[in-house]
């Protein structure tokens, strides 16, 4: 199947085929990442700005990489160093970069819906980095592609998400991702973070941590995102590892091959352990390893590339 959309903003309205072409996709581009030379033509001479207007390691780097290891000029754009400092808005701005005929704005912004109204008032390809407590579809995306490459399927597996759902953009995305794909979701966390309403996305939705992991095939976990409560949801974070941190003992009610993952950034001794993040079940890691193959297709598919990678040469 090839890609029709001209845009990535955010994993709800993609078609379960549509994200397994991703997945597929990306499983070439991992292959790619193996050779020695590894670099390919599909973006030469195609422009891409990285327009991250809230903090980021992972997916900025992440997209920055998979921009050059596809060939495409590539203009990082800080907001800090930016006319942004001097009143512009993000119209003013994105329209500047499209009249320099930028052709990808990779945008991640505090405020939801953002990429969505580059994608009305720009010609460009937008692509969501993450905006707000809305969406981060390519986390998901790197998310889905990690499980599969794991566990072999998706469907009928049973993941927990655990943590702070409600300002979560990755729970967003991964329940959409992975509700579509078959598999069956469980939200887990202080009850002022994970109301019942979620049921509505298709979870189930419980407040008691060993019924949520004791079954789990994948066992996601969340950072608390402070940076978008706008009020104190719960005691202290010293109360918070003890009623939801995953720990050793917790770790030992689970199953023997579940899998433990996080979007990072970690907070140790917080939401996980120390010594789990860095122990054998945990996929941190390779998660971020697999979110380059993923940017690269997902970039390679917006640009009109077709289905899975056949006989992609070196540049
Ligand atoms: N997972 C994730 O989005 O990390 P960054 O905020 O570092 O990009």
């Amino acid at each position: 199947m090839s890609w029709t959309k001209k845009h990535l903003l955010d994993i709800e309205s993609l078609a379960a085929e549509e994200i397994v072409t991703v997945l597929d996709t990306a499983r070439g581009f991992k292959a790619v990442g193996q050779r020695a030379i590894k670099k390919v033509p599909a973006l030469r001479g195609k422009t891409v700005v990285n327009l991250f207007v809230e903090p980021s390691t992972r997916t900025r780097i992440s997209f920055e990489l998979a921009e050059q290891r596809l060939s495409a000029d590539v203009i990082n754009f800080s907001a800090e160093a930016s006319s942004f400092k001097k009143g512009e808005t993000l119209k003013d701005t994105a329209l500047n970069l499209q009249a320099l005929n930028a052709d990808f704005i990779v945008i991640r912004h505090s405020a939801s819906g953002a990429p969505h109204f580059l994608s009305r008032v720009l010609g460009a390809h937008v692509i969501n980095a993450g905006d707000g407590a809305h969406e981060h579809p390519t986390q998901a995306l790197l998310d889905a592609f990690t499980i599969r490459e794991r566990k072999g399927t998706i469907e009928g597996l049973n993941v927990t998400i655990l943590g702070d759902i409600l300002y979560s953009r990755v729970a967003r995305s991964n329940i959409w991702a992975l509700t579509k794909l078959g598999a069956r979701l469980t939200l887990c966390g202080p009850s002022t973070l994970v109301p019942k309403v979620f049921e509505q996305m298709g979870c189930r939705v419980t407040h008691d941590v060993n019924d949520a992991i004791s079954a789990a095939d994948i066992i996601h976990l969340l950072r608390i995102q402070h940076e978008r409560q706008r009020k104190a949801m719960f005691p202290s974070i010293g109360e918070y590892a003890q009623l939801f941190g995953l720990n050793k003992a917790r770790l030992a009610q689970t199953k023997p091959g579940a899998l433990i993952m996080h979007p990072g950034p970690i907070n140790r001794g917080v939401e996980i352990d120390s010594q789990i993040a860095d122990g054998e079940r945990s996929v941190i890691l390779e998660q971020v390893t697999n979110g380059l193959a993923v940017r690269m297709a997902v970039l390679f598919l917006l640009n009109g590339g077709k289905g899975p990678l056949e006989g992609m040469t070196n540049d």
